[in-house]
């Protein structure tokens, strides 16, 4: 029996593959039927913050009825268009209704679109930051293999190898990505509201040029560019060199706005069952209608982090079982604080993969300040089933595990439940929501809890959780440092402050 565990044969079928392959065929008018709903529900499970180890609880269920009649009064706000909700003059509220609006034939054109663009390319880059990168990046690391791009063509399910630029400026990183990328056929979509954004700009260039250089004259057909639909720096360009366009609606903010064509091109290229991903967010748009606060996973969500802050929490951190699962807290963690850190506002959201982090901050979590709540992104269902082979020495002591037919799954999921425990334990509430399967619907329903929960948790704390004022600080910095035109006058002002500045390097 030894090495039986190892043996991939003996293993079967990798479903992480066998799903990919299936996905290639994805059909537009996805409908879940009921046995699927009952299978794939997002579970929110607050047992650790209405509960406390012994003691008074952190936050118990009357504080938070009481705290429930003002997110129901939010949501209504949210519903009625109304709130703290402008930028520049408009509502930002497009991403609430926009599950409804999406039509089977919006779903049909972008599928068709992207599986045009994908048979004609080896790889294809998407390259944005913040909003226009990170649910893309998110929802495809969730759902794919975790060696995706060094598997076959038919293995991925015939799409082309996926990468994602333009988030960093890191001259290493693009030098290395050229050196996969060069002699390829690489296809882009390119992916900024603004059109100005200087990361996704610089990327930009350096890609459109790899793409010109093997496409030549037919370099338009492999750039793609999703951007506003009349203003910015990039529309005028794609515009004037004739590239296809995806239009960025006015009314959703970036981190909103996954569910529009900034997410759906580039998901559907990588072989995403899109229409899975939409019928997900309309489930949790459903489920989330209600007034009844009891019934609504996203007020409560909501209702238990803004508790969280004002009875002192500073820190979230948002752990997960999945190597996969946890690129969905990297996209919490730019939803939540982007969103609600204003005017001394907000938590810090913290991604953390267990167990891995348990053997590093997992020592701070337990007995540091206790200024942290602790969120668990539960995977229930993993793709595959890995057994732990059985040792006939046993020098680890481990064969209790293999004896007993216990498979990593089953350790795997004690990674939540151990620290769960002893973290309340220790002081510190935790809430879990349970991710019963790797699928596209389940990120759909999770994607749209989590904009509900931080649009209502940021009208709870009176700002306006669509506009992000205080990131144009570095930006304003980085171009007059740059020597950017425009910028002279703030380049004084910090050359000034930094001469008063006494130089203290150790
Ligand atoms: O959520 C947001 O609004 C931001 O994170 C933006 O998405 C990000 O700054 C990128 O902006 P743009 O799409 O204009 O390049």
């Amino acid at each position: 029996m030894q090495g039986d565990g190892l043996d991939t044969a003996q293993l079967g079928p990798n479903k992480t593959i066998q799903n990919q392959r299936k996905r290639a065929t994805n059909s537009p008018g996805f409908r879940p039927d009921q046995n699927f709903i009952d299978d794939n529900r997002i579970e929110l499970d607050i047992t650790n913050i209405v509960n406390a180890a012994d003691g008074e609880s952190f936050i118990g269920e009357d504080e938070l009825s009481a705290i429930g009649l003002r997110a129901v009064e939010m949501k209504k706000l949210i519903e009625t268009k109304k709130g703290n909700c402008l930028d520049n003059g408009i509502p930002m509220l497009g991403w609430y209704t926009l599950p409804d609006e999406i039509t089977d034939e919006h779903v049909a054109e972008i599928i068709a679109a992207a599986r045009q663009f994908r048979n004609d390319v080896d790889a294809f880059v998407s390259l944005g930051i913040g909003g226009s990168y990170l649910g893309i990046e998110a929802t495809f690391k969730a759902l794919t293999h975790t060696h995706f791009n060094q598997l076959s063509r038919a293995d991925r399910g015939d799409v082309p190898e996926i990468y994602f630029m333009g988030q960093n400026l890191d001259p290493d990183f693009y030098r290395d990505s050229l050196d996969l990328l060069q002699g390829k056929r690489v296809g882009i979509n390119v992916i900024s509201k603004s059109g100005t954004t200087t990361e996704t700009a610089i990327a930009f260039r350096i890609l459109r040029q790899l793409v010109e250089k093997w496409a030549g004259q037919k370099a338009a057909d492999y750039i793609i560019a999703t951007t506003d639909k009349t203003r910015g720096a990039l529309r005028s360009l794609a515009e004037k060199k004739r590239y296809r366009t995806f239009v960025i609606p006015d009314n959703i903010g970036g981190r909103y706005s996954v569910l529009s064509d900034v997410g759906l091109f580039g998901l559907a290229v990588a072989g995403v069952d899109i229409a899975e991903f939409l019928a997900g967010f309309r489930t949790m748009k459903q489920r989330t209608t209600t007034d009844d606060f009891w019934k609504n996973p996203a007020l409560v969500h909501a209702a238990v982090r803004y508790l969280s802050f004002i009875k002192g929490k500073s820190i979230e951190v948002i752990a997960s079982n999945s190597t996969h699962l946890i690129h969905l807290a990297r996209w919490m963690e730019q939803l939540f604080p982007e969103s609600e850190g204003q005017r001394g506002n907000g938590l810090w959201v913290s991604p953390s993969l267990y167990s891995e982090k348990l053997h590093a901050n997992g020592q701070m979590v337990q007995d540091g300040p206790r200024i942290f709540i602790e969120t668990f992104l539960r995977l229930r269902r993993h793709d595959n089933e890995m057994p732990i082979p059985p040792d006939p020495e046993n020098l680890d002591g481990l064969n209790f595990l293999s004896d007993n037919r216990r498979s990593l799954n089953f350790v795997n999921d004690l990674v939540i439940d151990g620290p769960a425990y002893a973290h309340l334990e220790g002081g510190v509430p935790n809430m879990t929501i349970d991710f019963p399967a790797r699928n596209a619907y389940n990120i759909g329903q999770l994607y749209f809890m989590m904009e509900l929960s931080a649009a209502v948790s940021g009208y709870m704390a009176g700002i306006n959780p669509f506009i992000q004022p205080g990131v144009e600080a570095y930006k304003k910095a980085m171009f007059a440092l740059a020597g950017k035109p425009g910028f002279e006058e703030y380049r004084r002002t910090m050359e000034k402050s930094a001469a008063r500045l006494r130089k203290l390097k150790i």
